[in-house]
């Protein structure tokens, strides 16, 4: 297990879309954690299935998997960020607000940035890890483990040299 708290951001495709990344990183870079992980990735189709597998019953999963994987909006990739310190994870779910944009705190990232479109898709600007299990699932989905700053868990050596998690 690890033994510092993180987080995974999604900056997902709406907010790229509509140059909104930028606003996404500058609301978070107020927070009082340390950016661990950072990049620019498209989203295979697995990808997107396996971060979203909790939702696979879910009415709207096709969609939103179309959603992460920018078929909705033009857009190839996401940003991927991993965020740490101490209560990380509730202190992005805060700052990024409800899930619904229009029940989110106006203050909110997805209050402020997101909407719901007339097609009625939740446009919600970013995905944030809902707690610490979850967290550790998706940045090891996410993230190779020499893509990280700290060696947030345990990985091991592979084929003589490619780190992988343990
Ligand atoms: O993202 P968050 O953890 O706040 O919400 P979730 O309940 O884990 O749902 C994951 C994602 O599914 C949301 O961020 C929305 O993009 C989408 N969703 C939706 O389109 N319609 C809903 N009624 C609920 C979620
Ligand atoms: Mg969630």
């Amino acid at each position: 297990m690890g033994s510092e708290e993180a987080t995974l951001v999604l900056i997902k495709p709406d907010a790229i879309a509509r140059g909104l990344a930028g606003a996404v990183l500058s609301r978070l870079e107020q927070l009082p954690l340390a950016l661990i992980g950072a990049k620019v990735t498209r989203v295979s189709q697995r990808l997107a299935e396996v971060h979203y597998q909790a939702m696979r019953e879910e009415p709207f999963f096709n969609e939103l998997i179309q959603h992460l994987r920018g078929e909705l909006h033009g857009v190839a990739y996401v940003l991927a960020l991993v965020y740490a310190g101490p209560g990380a994870v509730a202190a992005v779910r805060q700052a990024a607000g409800a899930t619904n944009p229009e029940a989110a705190s106006p203050t909110s990232l997805r209050g402020a940035l997101g909407r719901m479109t007339t097609t009625g898709l939740m446009e919600n600007v970013l995905h944030a890890s809902s707690d610490d299990r979850e967290a550790q699932r998706e940045i090891t989905l996410w993230f190779r483990p020499d893509e990280l700053l700290v060696p947030l868990y345990a990985s091991k050596t592979v084929e003589g040299q490619t780190r992988v998690w343990a």
